[in-house]
């Protein structure tokens, strides 16, 4: 992607917000529906626990409260939003489109709506979307929020999955910036060849939903974990470099690597990749699991929250996903 700099307006987060649902599954709580242990979880993955909703609540209720947050915390109204893009997999229904329920839910009633599929990696598109529309001038303020409920797209009797996935929102506004400030440059990528590693086959055209395909659990996630775990360790590297030389910025610039969180192993490989010191790494996947495109935006609060992120400070954002799909952004932090 070519970027325009100097005919362009600069772009950067100025507010963001993060929401979670309370109940947790620890790792113990797994060993009683798969054959599993913490001790295997923990090592393989690094997770310790994860989230989940309540049964009644959907994609658009976690990204309604992210999406709140993060306008206070920019000090924007609803009214004042032109343009929400939505990044999710789990979506509340085909249509409409999550995003039109969040404007709905949060009145931002002049904003332009919709959603945007790229999995893991959909907070990244979403930003670089975005990015392009206050850029150019087109909109003034965009409201990007990336929300997921996994829990309820993982199959319980599946250990090579159902261990991985948790629930949680985050959302960012974008605004125009000073010159020099905000985004320096994206990477983004896709690689539909490896379409078939991780995916949800039924309930959509190729596969209607039909008996046959409940009784086989074809609604939910189904992945070559190790196929895409080499990917992953191969494709942090690689955009990482690529976006720090786009931003014409070299590894020592970097303050603080906000990936995004699937397996601290891959984490691992891609600070080493980068020659970086664990503390300029921000990780909770402890805590929360594979939370898809919600992961990186709730890892970046949390970053910002306890000071390893601070004004001033270069910040790179890297994640993949299925697709496959990657994505990375190199920003001078302006809030
Ligand atoms: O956002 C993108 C989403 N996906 C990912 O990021 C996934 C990336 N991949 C991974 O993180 C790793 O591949 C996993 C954590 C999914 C698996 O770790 P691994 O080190 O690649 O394990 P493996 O698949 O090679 O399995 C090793 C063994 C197997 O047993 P055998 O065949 O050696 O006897 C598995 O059956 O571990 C077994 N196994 C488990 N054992 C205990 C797989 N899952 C479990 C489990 N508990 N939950």
């Amino acid at each position: 992607m070519k970027l325009m700099v100097n005919k362009l307006r600069a772009v950067g987060i100025v507010g963001l917000g993060a929401w979670l649902p309370e109940e947790k599954i620890t790792n113990h709580d797994l060993t009683k529906l798969v054959d599993t242990s913490d001790e295997w979880i923990f090592t393989r993955t690094g997770i310790s626990e994860r989230r989940k909703a309540a049964a009644e609540e959907a994609a658009s209720d976690l990204g309604t409260k992210a999406a709140q947050k993060a306008l206070l915390s920019a000090q924007v109204k609803p009214e004042e939003v032109d343009l929400i893009i939505v990044a999710t997999v789990t979506p509340d229904m085909f249509f409409p489109s999550t995003a039109c329920l969040i404007q709905k839910n949060i009145g931002a009633t002049k904003a332009v709506a919709f959603d945007l599929s790229a999995a893991c990696s959909g907070f990244l598109y979403a930003l670089a979307v975005g990015n392009q529309f206050v850029a150019t001038g087109a909109y003034d303020t965009v409201l990007v929020v990336a929300t997921e409920v996994l829990t309820k797209m993982v199959n319980w009797e599946d250990r090579n999955s159902c261990i991985l996935f948790g629930d949680g929102a985050g959302a960012v506004v974008l605004q125009t910036v000073e010159k020099g400030t905000g985004f320096l440059s994206f990477d983004l990528g896709a690689e539909g060849m490896g379409a078939e590693l991780l995916k949800v086959p039924a309930g959509g055209s190729r596969q209607p939903a039909s008996l046959e395909t409940v009784q086989n659990k074809e609604h939910f996630i189904i992945m070559n974990g190790n196929e895409v775990f080499k990917f992953a360790v191969k494709i942090m590297g690689e955009t990482s470099i690529k976006v720090l030389e786009k931003a014409g910025l070299s590894r020592e610039d970097l303050d603080c690597l906000v990936p995004h969180q699937a397996n601290t192993r891959i984490i691992t490989a891609a600070r080493k990749r980068l020659g970086l010191s664990a503390d300029k790494v921000y990780v909770n996947l402890d805590k929360y699991g594979n939370m898809s495109s919600a992961s990186i935006p709730v890892a970046l609060v949390e970053a910002v929250e306890k000071g390893y992120i601070q004004k001033g400070s270069i910040v790179l954002l890297v994640g993949f996903g299925a697709g496959l799909t990657w994505g990375s952004t190199v920003m001078k932090w302006v809030v």
